[in-house]
């Protein structure tokens, strides 16, 4: 009587506790949020995108093909999108400005980014029309739009970034500082 007793309680005590380590993803607190929710690109990877979609047709450009318009098309348009893409994050220089600065250095590079999605609307108008020199032209403007974008918006390897606010005239400055009495 007493060995099936024995086995009993052994198979019962094995049972209760394997449950836990079968089970190990039990909540013990409050559930974290779901990766869903977490955005599908950071700005490098949309950068990275919209550069390799640049090169690509900077140098299919070099010597165009009417055949491959089809192709420089989906190019322009890749190069659009990941622009689109890179406005739903903040970068990375924003860390360095003081937080009263923040809104409004997102605000200017968000401008900054519809800016170049007018000129990559223009690049599309002269690779639809076939017009290689005003398409290779419009891809200049692209390239002067990443350097003043990256020296504005991007940190330095210094660690500063080149975006300063509108600057406030002095006699606001210090009414801001200073409220007046009355
Ligand atoms: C032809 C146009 C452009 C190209 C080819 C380009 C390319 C790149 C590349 C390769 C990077 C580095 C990504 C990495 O971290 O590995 C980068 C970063 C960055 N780009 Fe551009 N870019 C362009 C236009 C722009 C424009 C117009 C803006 C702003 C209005 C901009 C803002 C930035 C910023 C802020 C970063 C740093 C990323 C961060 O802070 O997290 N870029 N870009």
């Amino acid at each position: 009587m007493k060995t099936p007793l024995l086995i009993t309680a052994w198979l019962l005590f094995g049972g209760i506790a394997s449950a836990p380590a079968e089970n190990p993803a039990a909540p013990a607190g409050p559930t974290p949020a779901p990766p869903a929710s977490t955005p599908p690109v950071s700005l490098e990877k949309a950068m990275k995108k919209l550069a390799g979609a640049y090169k690509e047709l900077a140098s299919d450009l070099q010597s165009p093909q009417d055949a491959e318009k089809a192709d420089y098309l989906t190019l322009a348009a890749t190069i659009k999108e990941a622009a689109d893409q890179s406005g739903a994050f903040d970068p990375k220089a924003i860390q360095v400005l003081p937080p009263e600065q923040q809104a409004a250095f997102v605000a200017d590079y968000k401008k900054a980014l519809v800016a170049f999605d007018a000129k990559v609307d223009v690049l599309t108008q002269a690779l639809t029309a076939g017009d290689w020199p005003a398409a290779r032209q419009a891809m200049e403007g692209l390239k002067e739009a990443m350097k003043a974008g990256h020296h504005t918006y991007m940190k330095a390897k210094d660690g500063t970034v080149g975006w300063t606010p509108q600057a406030p005239s002095p006699a606001s400055t210090s009414a801001a500082s200073t409220p007046p009495a009355g």
